[in-house]
């Protein structure tokens, strides 16, 4: 088993005082913080091996290419795929932007998402019916936070071409049951693409026993530095697709007329890749295997229960999503009666806990809760019970201060 204390010493970032206060960083669903070791990979890249992937002979060129394409096999290893389905891309956002405009959507077609998705699982498909016609499908959450698989049931036909969903809401926590939700999509031949942006930086993923087509997330929120993430897609089906950025490397051959594309996972790669990133995200792989995914989310799931039985206890807490940390990530989202949450946050940061404020990029499911903003604070490996004891507290000053 890790040993959980002694991992927030690789994380530098975290020994500074913020307002002279411990620094309690709540906020890794918006990105994590990076352990020195990824910090280390990406140096050592840089002052050893540097050169372009791909493109020219000599020594450094190789190893380069030699370290970026190690780096796709720890990926696809990581999620349980193969290499030639691992394509590089900026972060979950462009994965599924690829993926939509890859596809050939026709008039009639149509697309299911669901309502607590965030706006980069939404926004594309939006973007893609309106482009070709196809309709788009939005199954609604249930009051417990959860999925209604009822009506996503109902919505599944012979027209459905493709299912949109993400394995964890990055507002309710909620953990979808994407291996279920793939096999009733499947049984309408319907494609199923997983925004995994909260689903692989915390649990084991294994995209083979899912069954999904795709799967996407980032690099940032997974150790790993900004500006490197993932799109998992089966090979046959990739084989098939459009590529989504045309240009340099995805080329097999240039006339004045007319180009020809190279298979994937390079006919997905055009231009430079950012390899040093994905060094760096190969790295932040060995580190998090190092520790096992199993453990990480049993940890994340004791700060949880942990962290929903503490505030719940708090007067006039509204929390969201599913009270049960078995079906829940580490994201815990909650709003006090009579505060706005820009105001805790701010009450909050002067303590020197840092929580994410606002619609957290998913304004469909605000209004769904009916309210406007929330208070999320959201957990990873270098959090521990002290953070929670620290937020519980914190909310407690919120109070004074605000007079609740
Ligand atoms: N998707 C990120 C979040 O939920 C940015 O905060």
């Amino acid at each position: 088993m890790a040993d959980f204390f002694t991992i927030r010493a690789d994380f530098l970032i975290l020994k500074q005082k913020i307002n002279g206060k411990r620094l309690v960083y709540l906020d890794s669903a918006a990105t994590s913080q990076k352990p020195k070791q990824v910090i280390e990979a990406e140096k050592v890249f840089y002052e050893t091996i540097n050169a372009n992937v791909a493109r020219s002979i000599h020594y450094l060129s190789e190893k380069a290419t030699e370290a970026y394409e190690n780096s796709r096999k720890k990926v696809a290893d990581f999620i349980n795929s193969d290499s030639d389905e691992i394509i590089f891309v900026r972060n979950t956002t462009e994965a599924i932007n690829l993926a939509a405009n890859g596809l050939d959507f026709k008039k009639d077609d149509e697309i299911i998402t669901t309502l607590m998705e965030h706006h980069s699982n939404i926004v594309p498909w939006q973007i893609i019916c309106k482009k070709t016609g196809a309709k788009l499908k939005i199954v609604d959450t249930l009051p417990d936070g959860q999925l209604d698989l009822k009506q996503f049931e109902k919505f599944l036909s012979s027209k459905t071409k493709l299912v949109a969903v993400t394995h964890v809401s990055n507002v309710l926590g909620t953990i979808n049951p994407v291996k279920e939700i793939t096999r009733l999509a499947k049984k309408f031949g319907a494609l199923v693409l997983i925004d995994g942006a909260q689903g692989a930086p915390h649990m084991k993923v294994d995209v083979n026993d899912i069954g999904c087509d795709f799967y996407a997330f980032s690099g940032h929120k997974l150790l790993a530095p900004t500006g490197i993430g993932v799109l998992f897609g089966k090979k046959e089906i990739l084989d098939k697709m459009q590529p989504f950025l045309y240009g340099g490397h995805m080329i097999k051959k240039v006339t004045k007329e007319s180009s020809t594309f190279m298979d994937a996972p390079e006919r997905f790669e055009a231009g430079t890749a950012n390899f040093a990133g994905a060094v760096a995200l190969g790295a932040a792989i060995d580190y998090l295997e190092k520790i096992g995914m199993e453990n990480v989310r049993e940890h994340e799931k004791e700060l949880t229960r942990y962290a929903l039985e503490k505030l719940s206890k708090i007067k006039d807490i509204e929390i969201y999503g599913p009270k049960n940390a078995e079906i829940r990530g580490g994201v815990i989202s909650f709003n006090i009666k009579g505060a706005h949450p820009h105001d805790v946050a701010q009450i909050l940061d002067s303590e020197g806990i840092a929580i994410r404020s606002g619609h957290a990029c998913a304004m469909p499911l605000m209004q769904r809760l009916g309210a406007e903003s929330i208070c999320r604070a959201s957990f990873y490996i270098y959090n521990d019970k002290k953070d929670v004891d620290a937020l519980v507290k914190g909310l407690e000053k919120v109070k004074g201060v605000l007079k609740l």
